[in-house]
């Protein structure tokens, strides 16, 4: 195993990845950042110098369990104290299993500003995957608004609640178009302003061979959208999802949510004489969004030249069926899957509702609305400071009998808290997540959900209320997929299992950004008292104030 050791400096700059001037975060002047490349095993250095100014800074290292390393999970206000203007902190880490991970800012709402980038971990030399190809890329989905983002969280937490809105544009590794003629503001039709000739806004090429297979990872980290992805004309199968292998399926379109990740295995065997669209698409949302599109370029045609064909419709927004479907369809590799505990020690189902807490529309969770704490949860118990959150744990279920998840509900009783559950060590936990309508009649929305510091076997889905006497019954517990982040969809349930192994403070939430940033997420502790000794770099804020050495 090696050390991977990065210096990144994390600045402002102008950037037009939509052809709409805006400011974005970069690291080493670029957006998406740099590409962490790796073997099992390796350690991994990041050097980070927050050079913001005047905003604070955490990166998350999103799908790295961090054993033994639970300070360097990067979640601000769970596992560390913000890095600030000026300084410099060091991440390291182990990555211990081989896949395709992602990292991206993990404060207030400041990954919306396009600070984010993948992890590749490939296997030990001599080590083979259990499938083939010739070439291995990968693309990150995204979507972009151009307001900047405080002004899209300060909207959020202002009354009247301001909405961030459908985004302007979607992204395709860090590449988008606008379409500057519809601005009609004179100031932002300004080609300094909105420029479509600018070759920051041209498409992102991925030049293929004919004749060969590629290994295409694709990953979403958009701020709110699921979205559908297809490659014109290719059949896509999907063989790895969050870092475990999948028993191989083929997709036309591959839905994928905000934190997600997935290899598909393409082979280029189409007419060689064109150029092939890319695509991305809004799906789950009425959007007007247009078209996310990227150039897949057979070589040696001109790389910029564009496909013939227009793009496609995508799929329905509105069609549930077919993400289900696909949510059901991945399963863990035949003979690669760990099996899961056949019975678990605790079940938490967590109702996930829309609100009005004392005038703020919020998301919660059992009607508790997460709020971070001014001293992050892995310092104040690890050194045993008290009074620095709520001590009563949010409910482990919600009021089953008289919930009616299909109409609007107005949660009268719901509060915000920074309560959090802390789990028995070792323990087997189930969690069901159990959607429902919002405060818009006839809505509800998908919510992928991400869990930090472990992976989980997702044991089912269902559509309605989760029943607890008999759903359970039909969990799969011979071949569940492992993963990180999964998606809730519209008026349905999902129930996951996962070992409480992994010693720290773990933030688990809805990977919509701005979802999270309004409340909806919780924390769990397990083991906090097999925690090693915190550097002295995670501690300086709140009651940790006296007890960072410099
Ligand atoms: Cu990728 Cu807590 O997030
Ligand atoms: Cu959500």
């Amino acid at each position: 195993a090696r050390i991977r050791h990065y210096k990144w400096d994390v600045k402002n700059e102008f950037k037009s990845p939509d052809c709409f001037k805006k400011l974005v975060i970069t690291i080493n002047g670029r957006s998406p950042g740099p590409t962490i490349l790796a073997q099992q095993g390796d350690t991994i250095i990041v050097e980070l110098k927050n050079s913001l100014i005047t905003e604070n800074l955490a990166i998350h290292w999103h799908g790295i369990r961090q054993i033994g390393s639970p300070w360097f999970d990067g979640t601000e206000g769970v596992t560390q104290c913000p890095i600030q203007p000026g300084e410099t902190f060091k991440y390291q880490f182990v990555v211990d299993r081989p896949g395709t991970y992602l990292y991206h800012a993990h404060y207030g709402m400041q990954r919306d500003a396009g600070l984010y980038g993948s992890i590749r971990v490939a296997l030990p030399d001599g080590e083979l995957e259990p499938f083939a190809y010739d070439y291995d890329r990968s693309v990150i989905l995204n979507d972009w608004y151009h307001k900047s983002t405080n002004e899209l969280s300060t909207g959020l937490s202002s009354i009247p609640f301001q909405w961030v809105g459908e985004p302007q544009s979607l992204l395709i590794q860090g590449r988008g178009k606008f379409d500057c003629s519809s601005l009609t503001s004179p100031s932002s039709t300004d080609p300094k302003v909105c420029n479509s000739s600018n070759p920051e806004c041209s498409p992102y090429v991925l030049t293929v061979i004919p004749g060969k297979t590629y290994r295409l990872r694709v990953s979403s980290l958009t701020s709110l959208s699921a979205l559908s992805f297809q490659i014109e004309g290719h059949n896509m199968t999907v063989v790895e999802a969050d870092g475990h292998y999948v028993e191989p399926f083929v997709v036309k379109n591959l839905f994928i949510y905000s934190g997600e990740t997935y290899s598909v295995l393409i082979k280029t065997d189409q007419n060689p004489t064109r150029n092939y669209w890319m695509q991305t698409n809004i799906v789950s949302r009425s959007s007007n969004t247009s078209a996310g599109l990227a150039i897949l370029n057979y070589y040696p045609n001109h790389p910029k030249r564009s496909p013939p064909s227009s793009p496609s419709e995508g799929p329905k927004w509105d069609d549930v069926d077919p993400r289900l479907a696909q949510s059901l369809s991945i399963k863990a590799r035949k003979g690669m899957g760990r099996a899961p505990p056949q019975t678990s020690d605790r079940v938490i189902v967590l109702l996930n509702t829309q609100n009005e807490v004392n005038g703020f529309r919020r998301w919660s969770v059992n009607n508790v609305s997460f709020q971070h704490p001014k001293t992050p949860y892995l310092i104040s118990l690890k050194h045993k400071l008290t009074g620095q959150f709520d001590e009563k744990p949010p409910p482990d279920g919600y009021d089953f009998a008289n919930y009616n998840i299909y109409v609007k509900q107005n949660n009268s009783n719901a509060t915000t808290s920074n309560g959090i559950y802390r789990l028995k060590f070792n323990t087997t936990v189930d969690i069901i997540l159990q959607n429902a309508n919002t405060m818009n009649p006839n809505n509800s929305e998908t919510h992928p959900w991400h869990l930090h510091g472990h992976d989980f076997w997702v044991l089912g889905y269902g559509s309605g209320k989760f029943d607890i006497d008999n759903d359970p019954k039909k969990y799969n517990l011979v071949d569940p997929i492992e993963k990180n982040t999964v998606p809730v969809h519209p008026y349905g349930w999902t129930a996951l299992r996962f070992v409480a192994n992994n010693p720290g403070t773990w933030a688990f939430h809805c990977h919509i950004e701005s979802h999270f940033y309004m409340g909806m997420g919780i924390v769990l502790e397990e083991g906090i008292e097999r925690v090693g000794k915190l550097p002295s770099s995670i501690l300086g804020c709140g009651a940790s104030k006296g007890l960072r050495v410099p």
